[in-house]
């Protein structure tokens, strides 16, 4: 067995200690450290039945000389409280949320896996309110957690091309809530990935609504062509990821032009968990449509490389992405 099978899939294991903060009365408490374990929650909290929940994720690495940076940690806290106030939850405070994943990263540093892995870190804002007659009253009492869990790749296979199928019936979440990082989309997603999976060997589904290309379901999708980048314009439909230091052109997009693009030019998955991950085939309305070559394209790997660089320390921060804990 090689050192890559035998480490654990991403997300499955946590490192020994979260980060807790309660909001009640209108204020969050002082945030404790404390060993992971189960969390007590009322059978009636809003949460589990009124889905008051979103999160983030995002890494730290370790670089070369031991040190640990984590990656754009600002903009997914504001990311987080963006989330928070469209489902009408407490907004964390910004730098107790800082402190939070500072302070996880503090007692699990020797968890911390050497390049290529990375510590993903996943806060957590959830409704406690014990009350099942509130589908229509907001969660007064919250609870903010930060758990972290050492991960390698995200699609196993590693840079295997992907298999992504065209949807243009199902859409991902409500189009009010694609800017929202919350539970209910990826549930809304799950029915069709595993249709894609188990009918076309699909690895993910990218959904179009009305024809417009819009996302995966746990990751952007770029086209690349030439210094050329074209991704999906900023709406509130879904989930607004990083950016790549790229020419890049920001505008709806049809699936037309997608398969035109395609003949020549490349295609990826961008987030944190996916990294870059090139695709190799869109299957469209029962039919096969190579991307390319249909392997991982070289400008694909290139801006990759170039991301990874950045992030493990071996290429120049331009845009201050990294934060050194
Ligand atoms: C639905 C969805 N879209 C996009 C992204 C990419 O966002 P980011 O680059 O911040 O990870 C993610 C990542 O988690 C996601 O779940």
């Amino acid at each position: 067995m090689t050192a890559a099978t035998q480490r654990p899939a991403f997300g499955t294991v946590l490192t020994s200690h979260m980060a807790v903060a309660g909001f009640q009365e209108g204020a969050w408490s002082e945030f404790q450290v404390k060993p992971v374990a189960p969390l007590e929650l009322s059978p009636a909290a809003h949460v589990l039945h009124y889905a008051s929940t979103c999160f983030e994720g995002f890494k730290a690495f370790r670089h070369a000389d031991g040190s640990v940076h984590v990656f754009r940690m600002d903009m997914h806290i504001e990311r987080m409280r963006q989330s928070a106030r469209h489902l009408v939850l407490p907004q964390p405070d910004p730098r107790q949320l800082a402190d939070m994943v500072r302070a996880v990263i503090d007692r699990c540093r020797d968890a911390v896996p050497e390049a290529p892995g990375a510590l993903y870190l996943r806060p957590l804002l959830i409704g406690t309110t014990a009350n099942i007659g509130a589908a229509a009253t907001p969660a007064a009492a919250a609870s903010l957690l930060v758990v972290a869990s050492p991960v390698w790749d995200y699609f196993a296979g590693g840079m295997k091309p992907l298999r992504i199928l065209v949807d243009d019936v199902n859409t991902r979440s409500a189009a009010h809530l694609g800017m929202v990082k919350t539970g209910g989309n990826y549930a809304a997603a799950m029915g069709p990935t595993l249709t894609a999976r188990a009918k076309y060997q699909a690895d993910q589904v990218l959904f179009c609504p009305g024809g417009k290309v819009q996302e995966t379901g746990a990751a952007n999708f770029l086209l690349i062509k030439d210094g050329q980048l074209l991704t999906r314009s900023l709406d509130a439909t879904f989930l607004h990821g990083r950016e790549l230091g790229y020419e890049v052109s920001e505008r709806e997009f049809d699936v037309a032009t997608m398969l035109e693009w395609i003949k020549s030019g490349e295609a990826a998955l961008s987030g944190t968990a996916a990294v870059l991950a090139g695709v190799g085939t869109l299957i469209y309305r029962g039919r096969d449509y190579r991307v390319g070559g249909a392997e991982v394209g070289p400008l694909t790997r290139a801006l990759r490389a170039q991301l990874v660089a950045i992030q493990q320390g071996q290429a120049p921060d331009r845009h201050g992405w990294l934060q050194r804990v």
